[in-house]
C-alpha cells in the first residue's frame, strides 16, 4: 500500500469496469477535490471560442482538425448505449456538414484524435501524461448494456469519498436577484409573459406535436391531474391561466363545458384560432386571474389551473377570485412547480462539476427555503419572466384564507414504464424527487 498514490481518474474507473484492459490512469485535474480526472477525460480547448470545456461537451472535426464545443456549435442528443451510458452528443458540423461526435464516445469507437495520434491538435488543459492513450479498442466493439439505475449509482461511489460545493444551475439564467412580491409590478409581470408567449407556442408546438404539452406534462403531471379530476361530462369547468389552450380542449373533448382564462392576448389569440379550427365549444378570455370581475359568483363546478402559480404576482387576490367563481363544495384542482424541490435558486450538484450530462446531477441543494418573492428569469432561450417562490405554508394559509380546504396533496412521479421508456427523463431525476405538486382543494362555507 503507498499512502502517497494518487487518486484514480474518475472515468477511467467508469471505463474499465466496461472494458477490462483499459489502463486506469491517475487523476490531476480537480477543480473542488471531488472527482479527480486524467488529462484525456479532464477538458480540452475549443478552436472557435478557445474556452475549456468538459470533455463531453467537445466534438472533432476531422476534416477540419479542429476541436468545437456545444456552446459553439448546440449538439443534439443520440441515443446510443455505451459504457454506462445510454447516449452520446452529436452535432451537424456546419462546416463539412457531417455529423460529429463527442470525445467520450469518440473514445469509445477508438477515433478520439488522440488514439489517431492527432495529440498535437487538441491542447487539454494541463500537459500530464501526454503517452497516456496508449489503449486501443479490440476489433469488435460491443458496449455492455447497464441500467441507468446502475449509472447513476457509479458517481455516488466516489462522491462517499468527498463532498464538497460546486453547482451548476442548468439551463436557468437570472436576471434580478429575488424581490419581495410588494417591489414587483403586475403591469411588467404581464408584459414579460406577453413577450415570451409566442415563444412559449412555438416551443410547444415542437415539443408537442399531438396538442398533449410538454414532456412534463405528458409523462408525469397530467396523469396525476386526470387522476384527480375524473369525469368532467357536463361540468362546466375553468381552466385558470390555460396558456395554449392544450388542457381546456382535453377537457373538452371529454365533454366538459369549459372557458379558458389567461392574462396574456398573445395566448387566448392563439386559443381562440384553435377553437376556430375546431370547434370544442371552448369560451376564452384575456383577463386576469386577480381580476375575474366579467364572471358572477358561483359559477363552475371545476376549476383546474396547470403550472400556473408559479408565474402569478398576486396569488392570494386570485385565490380569492377562483373561490368566489366557484361553486360551493365544487373543486380546485391546481398544479405547480414544487415550493421545496422546484424552487429557482435551487442548484444542482453535479459530479464532475463541469459535466453536461444529466446523470451526473446527483442531487439538488435546498437553501434558503423561507425566502419569498419573485426573480426575473429566463428557461433556455425562451424571453425572461417573472417566477415566484412561496413556502408550502403561505400556499395553505392563502388557500384556507379564500375559503378552500385542502382535500389531497399529490407529488407525481413517472411510472416504471415511463421510466424505462425514458432513462434520459429518469436521468432528470423526476423519480428522485417531486418537482411538481399537484393540490386538490375543495370550496368551503
Ligand atoms: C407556465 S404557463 C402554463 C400554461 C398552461 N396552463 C399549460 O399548462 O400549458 C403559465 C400561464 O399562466 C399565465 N398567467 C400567469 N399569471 C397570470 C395571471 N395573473 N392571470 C392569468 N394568467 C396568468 C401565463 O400567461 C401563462 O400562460
Ligand atoms: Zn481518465
Ligand atoms: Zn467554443
Ligand atoms: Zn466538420
Amino acid at each position: 500500500m503507498n499512502s502517497q498514490a494518487s487518486p484514480k481518474c474518475f472515468y477511467c474507473k467508469i471505463i474499465t469496469k466496461y472494458e477490462s484492459t483499459y489502463p486506469v490512469r491517475s487523476g490531476y485535474f480537480s477543480v473542488d477535490d471531488t472527482a479527480f480526472r486524467c488529462t484525456l477525460h479532464s477538458q480540452f480547448q475549443c478552436s472557435r471560442c478557445k474556452k475549456f470545456h468538459h470533455f463531453s461537451w467537445l466534438y472533432w472535426c476531422e476534416n477540419k482538425q479542429e476541436l468545437i464545443c456545444g456552446d459553439c456549435n448546440k449538439p443534439v442528443l443520440h441515443p446510443i448505449t455505451f459504457w454506462n451510458t445510454t447516449y452520446t452528443y452529436s452535432f451537424q458540423c456546419s462546416t463539412c456538414n457531417e455529423p460529429h461526435f463527442d470525445l467520450y464516445y469518440l473514445e469509445f469507437q477508438g477515433k478520439h484524435p488522440w488514439q489517431l495520434d492527432l495529440e498535437k491538435h487538441i491542447r487539454p488543459v494541463g500537459f500530464k501524461e501526454l503517452d497516456l492513450i496508449k489503449w486501443k479498442p479490440g476489433k469488435v466493439r460491443r458496449s455492455k448494456k447497464i441500467t441507468v439505475e446502475e449509472a447513476l449509482k457509479i458517481p455516488n461511489a466516489v462522491l462517499s469519498r468527498r463532498k464538497k460545493m460546486s453547482s451548476h444551475v442548468g439551463s436557468v439564467k437570472f436576471h434580478s436577484p429575488l424581490l419581495d412580491h410588494a417591489d414587483i409590478n403586475q403591469t411588467e409581470v404581464r408584459t414579460q409573459w406577453e413577450q415570451t408567449s409566442k415563444q412559449w407556442i412555438d416551443l410547444v408546438n415542437r415539443t408537442s406535436q399531438d396538442d398533449i404539452g410538454d414532456i412534463n406534462r405528458q409523462l408525469i403531471i397530467d396523469p396525476a391531474m386526470w387522476k384527480l379530476i375524473g369525469e368532467v361530462n357536463n361540468l362546466s369547468v375553468l381552466d385558470a391561466g390555460c396558456g395554449n389552450g392544450y388542457f381546456s380542449r382535453a377537457l373538452a373533448s371529454r365533454g366538459a363545458l369549459v372557458t379558458g382564462v389567461d392574462q396574456s392576448e398573445v395566448l387566448i389569440d392563439y386559443c381562440m384560432k384553435k377553437e376556430k379550427q375546431k370547434k370544442l365549444g371552448i369560451v376564452y378570455h384575456a383577463w386576469s386571474l386577480e381580476d375575474l370581475h366579467q364572471i358572477d359568483d358561483d359559477q363552475f363546478d371545476l376549476i383546474i389551473s396547470n403550472i400556473v402559480f408559479v408565474d402569478v404576482l398576486h396569488y392570494k387576490q386570485a385565490f380569492k377570485e377562483l373561490a368566489r367563481v366557484l361553486k360551493l363544495e365544487g373543486r380546485f384542482i391546481w398544479s405547480n412547480l414544487h415550493p421545496v424541490f422546484a424552487r429557482v435558486g435551487n442548484l444542482f450538484y453535479r459530479l464532475p462539476f463541469d459535466t453536461p450530462r444529466n446523470e451526473e446531477r446527483l442531487y439538488v441543494m435546498i437553501d434558503r427555503y423561507f425566502d419569498s418573492g419573485g426573480t426575473l428569469i429566463s428557461w433556455g432561450s425562451l424571453e425572461p419572466i417573472w417566477q415566484f417562490d412561496r413556502t408550502l405554508s403561505e400556499y395553505s394559509v392563502a388557500l384556507k384564507d379564500a375559503g378552500f380546504l385542502i382535500r389531497e396533496i399529490l407529488e407525481p412521479k413517472p411510472d416504471n414504464e415511463v421510466i424505462k421508456n425514458h432513462p434520459r427523463l429518469l436521468a432528470f431525476d423526476t423519480d428522485r424527487i417531486p418537482f411538481f405538486i399537484i393540490f386538490e382543494c375543495v370550496k368551503q362555507k
